[in-house]
């Protein structure tokens, strides 16, 4: 049996979630726009799953918008800001940004559409809310600030709710991927002062290609950013991915009846695995903020070791893990985010990602602490 600790990557799909899916395959033929029966009940599944996600974000229904997952959310918030904005055209960001957001803002720099500041996450992840001040009280006129709740390679927490209270108080609007958030802890909207919300369904034992935004309605709407029908207000034209829609909704009221439980679970597996592997390798060391990290992650620096190599001598065992984003793997360029928190090209490298799901067991985590030592001698020695 494989062991896959790679869920920050994706997670496996909940069986609840594929058996809604396949009978709203079956069930549903008509079109959700249509006025007849088969269009209504097509209809009242989206809506359906419209309040499940509204529900575990401590949203309003009418505020979520589906989307095909994160990267579409964000891509939408920081092009309808921009578009939408009267004059200024600053965003405030950080350094150890994913690149769904990263991205898009480097491109809209290259057109000269818009100028950027990034604020530096210090040697363990996290924002400091003197450095975040610093880069709002730089510039009288920001229109965005975009913020990484959880980051995806270290799981370390930024205090997004202490970060938008700066920006609101200087009238500045939030945008928070809480893409690797929602699903291992608590996330509401409010509380977190975020003015529009991003998560997707496979981070949290849903399908793959769909997602949400919630926009509170709190700053100025965005623009529609898909044009060609009226499906999502207008906002977001097509017809609608019912069945992905639907596993996302199931999956967001599993995840929100058993938050406490999986939370506590994978927290007890990664604590387990951290001093396991601290007590039997030796020159190890933990990436990121201990105490502000999600409860599923864990990423080391093997000392001396190369992380790529070690990647691969451990699927060979059966274990999945991963050297930094998954949606680059394949890639051996070092971790923008481990670099950002000032750490060397070669300390990147030897870096390793360990990401839970809640079927993790700790009969998988003893056995991947006892695979480890030798796996690392080896991988050293051929450095
Ligand atoms: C923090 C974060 N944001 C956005 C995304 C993109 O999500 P999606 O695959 O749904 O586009 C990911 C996925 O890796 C992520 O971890």
């Amino acid at each position: 049996m494989r062991i896959y600790l790679d869920h920050n990557a994706t997670t496996p799909v909940r069986p609840e979630v594929a058996d809604a899916m396949s009978a709203a395959l079956r069930e549903y033929g008509g079109n959700p726009s249509s006025p007849h029966a088969e269009g209504m009940a097509a209809r009242r599944a989206i809506e359906r799953a419209r309040e499940q996600v509204a529900h575990l974000v401590g949203a309003e229904p009418e505020q979520v918008i589906f989307t095909s997952g994160a990267t579409e959310a964000n891509n939408a918030v920081l092009h309808g800001v921009l578009e939408s904005a009267p004059r200024a055209r600053h965003i405030v960001s950080s350094t150890a940004d994913h690149p769904s957001v990263a991205e898009p803002l480097a491109a809209l720099c290259e057109t000269g559409a818009l100028s950027l500041t990034q604020v530096p996450v210090d040697e363990d992840g996290r924002i400091r809310v003197s450095a975040f001040e610093a880069a709002l009280t730089s510039r009288a006129d920001s229109t965005l600030v975009s913020l990484l709740l959880a980051n995806n390679e270290t799981g370390v927490l930024q205090d997004a709710a202490a970060l938008a209270e700066r920006a609101h108080a200087q009238g500045i609007p939030v945008h928070l991927d809480a893409t690797q958030a929602v699903g291992k802890l608590p996330v509401a909207v409010a509380t977190l002062g975020a003015d529009w919300l991003v998560a997707s369904a496979h981070k949290l034992n849903g399908p793959k290609g769909v997602g949400f935004l919630v926009e509170r309605g709190t700053a100025r709407a965005l623009p529609a950013y898909l044009r060609g029908g009226s499906q999502e207000k207008g906002r977001r034209g097509g017809t609608e991915n019912l069945p992905g829609i639907v596993g996302l909704g199931v999956a967001c009221e599993l995840a929100r009846l058993e938050l406490a439980a999986r939370m506590a679970q994978m927290e007890k597996l990664r604590d387990q695995l951290w001093q396991g592997i601290e007590r039997s390798v030796p020159r190890v060391r933990r990436n990121g903020d201990a105490a502000f990290v999600l409860c599923n992650t864990l990423n080391v620096e093997f000392i001396g070791c190369a992380g790529d190599v070690l990647l691969q001598a451990l699927d060979g065992e059966g274990v999945a893990v991963s050297t930094g984003a998954a949606c680059h793997s394949g890639s051996i360029d070092p971790s923008s985010v481990l670099l950002a928190m000032g750490r060397s090209p070669e300390q990147a490298r030897a870096s390793l990602r360990f990401s839970l799901g809640f079927s993790n067991t700790e009969a998988e985590i003893e056995r991947v602490i006892a695979l480890l030592p030798s796996l690392v001698r080896r991988v050293r020695e051929l450095e």
